[in-house]
């Protein structure tokens, strides 16, 4: 039987010049006798994820949205042998137009967590996921942002339990002869997969500064909030209005935007824009989608990053970002927020640098912040790293080492983190079941693979 690739088309509209490029591919993925089904997203309508965990825990495997959930490629994905990701390279990162899709990776996976290699990921749903391969496209040469995506790449890989994976970044004005030798070489090599120490070391520090903010009256802050969850309230606006209020307490104007689908329409974006104007410093504040920013999230930066280039602005602005995960190692953001230090770069924006925790959703889930959660888990460290963040953005500052640190911190007193992430998966587990029980849903029901071959479990 010839062998299913899925392509994945992440350029964006205004990028038809790299149509060339997924000639090229489409042409060498041919000759290898293969059958080839290419999906061009932005002639697709997709909704994004909404973070509802619909998918897990009330119609199993699938998307409460439907085809506009991505219904097809996902389906097309699982059943494929070899699914490539095809995008520009952005900030070291996807496009907003492929990471619409990606988001949606997560019904592949079961909520149940395990630990593989040392670190914690979800359980795959399917016996068998396609090997990935990534290809960036770059206009112009930038090895850093080129090995981010590589390794964005092999987390995906990662967190979906494919076989192998390979990852390679070309420029838009590479000649059709090396285009080629890349392709060929990419359709078989297996890269080795970035496992924890590659991201650890990936925190992207402060840069220095050089003078406080300078403006006329009290500064300003603006908090975008990332998360794109409508049915309950986020761990991201939690953390960044508690920032918020610190600042505010400096006699600091603030203001906050929480992004929503209407960012992709002209007023939308128009009001995003405005805001990130107005302020001296933004705080960004989202989850950590699929080892990266959600798609609103990519979406933003890229309408920042294009609104700066255009404008030539020269208002001295600073940035800051929280990001907040499922699993409990708080490093695993650290691709996410190199993203955000590489966004800042490209947009004259200073950054001030950022702050991650691990077990987002068991420490707060979007409950206020108390010193004790509402499973009795200690929380004080979380506060503590915030109140000196606050303090410090509010004095110029960048944001403190111990802040750092201390938000990653084991929350039971005198418990190394192995203790930590064994009671924390055990729990974690049984929460979630306990949560799909509350839909009608039991534990068999939440093992439904509907996009499996010859499956008994299809969709309704
Ligand atoms: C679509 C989706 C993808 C996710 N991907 C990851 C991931 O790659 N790694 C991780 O640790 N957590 C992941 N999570 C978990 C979220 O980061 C976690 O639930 C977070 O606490 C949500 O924060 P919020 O309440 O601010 O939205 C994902 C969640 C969703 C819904």
């Amino acid at each position: 039987m010839n062998k299913k690739i899925v392509v994945i088309d992440g350029t964006r509209t205004g990028e038809e010049n790299l149509t060339s490029i997924l000639d090229i591919l489409n042409a060498e993925l041919k000759q290898s006798n293969a059958e080839v089904q290419v999906f061009s997203l932005r002639d697709m309508k997709l909704a994004h994820c909404i973070g509802c965990f619909g998918c897990w825990l009330e119609t199993p495997g699938f998307c409460r949205f439907g085809e506009a959930g991505g219904r097809e490629i996902l389906q097309a994905l699982i059943q494929s042998d070899m699914t490539i990701l095809f995008t520009p390279v952005v900030f070291g990162g996807y496009s907003s137009q492929l990471k619409q899709i990606v988001d949606r990776f997560v019904s592949h996976v079961l909520p149940y967590f395990g630990l593989y290699d040392g670190e914690i990921h979800h359980r795959p749903r399917y016996l068998r996921f396609p090997r990935i391969v990534g290809i960036g496209v770059q206009h112009n040469p930038d090895i850093p942002e080129a090995n981010l995506f590589k390794l964005i790449v092999g987390r995906n890989a990662i967190n979906f339990h494919a076989p192998d994976y390979a990852a390679e970044v070309i420029g838009s004005t590479d000649d059709s002869e090396h285009l080629r030798e890349v392709f060929r070489s990419l359709i078989t090599r297996k890269d080795s997969f970035p496992w924890g120490k590659s991201v650890k070391s990936l925190m992207p520090p402060a840069e220095a500064l050089m003078s406080r903010p300078e403006t006329d009256g009290a500064p300003r802050a603006c908090l975008i909030v990332g998360s794109p969850k409508t049915l309950s309230n986020s761990t991201s606006s939690v953390f960044g209005n508690y920032l918020l209020d610190r600042l505010k307490g400096y006699d600091w104007r603030t203001e906050s935007l929480t992004l929503k689908a209407s960012l992709c329409t002209e007023q939308g974006e128009a009001d995003l824009l405005a805001a990130v104007d107005r302020a001296d410093l933004l705080l960004f504040a989202f989850p950590l989608y699929i080892d990266a920013l959600p798609f609103l999230m990519t979406k933003a930066l890229e309408l920042i990053a294009n609104h700066r280039h255009k404008y030539d602005h020269v208002r001295l602005q600073r940035l800051f970002a929280i990001t907040n995960n499922g699993f409990p190692e708080s490093y695993q953001n650290n691709p996410a927020l190199s993203i955000c230090r590489n966004f800042a770069t490209a947009s004259g924006i200073i950054w001030i640098g950022g702050l991650a925790m691990g077990a987002g959703e068991a420490l707060s889930g979007g409950e206020p912040l108390k010193p004790r959660n509402n499973q009795g888990l200690p929380c004080m460290h979380i506060i503590e790293a915030l109140k000196a963040t606050g303090d410090a953005l509010a004095q110029g500052q960048t944001v403190p080492i111990e802040a750092i640190r201390g938000i990653t911190r084991t929350p039971i007193p005198y418990t190394p983190f192995l203790i930590w992430r064994w009671l924390f998966t055990f729990n974690a587990n049984k929460w979630w079941e306990k949560r799909a029980a509350g839909h009608g849903v039991n534990k068999q029901s939440m093992l439904a693979q509907p996009y499996a071959i010859n499956t008994k479990n299809k969709m309704p």
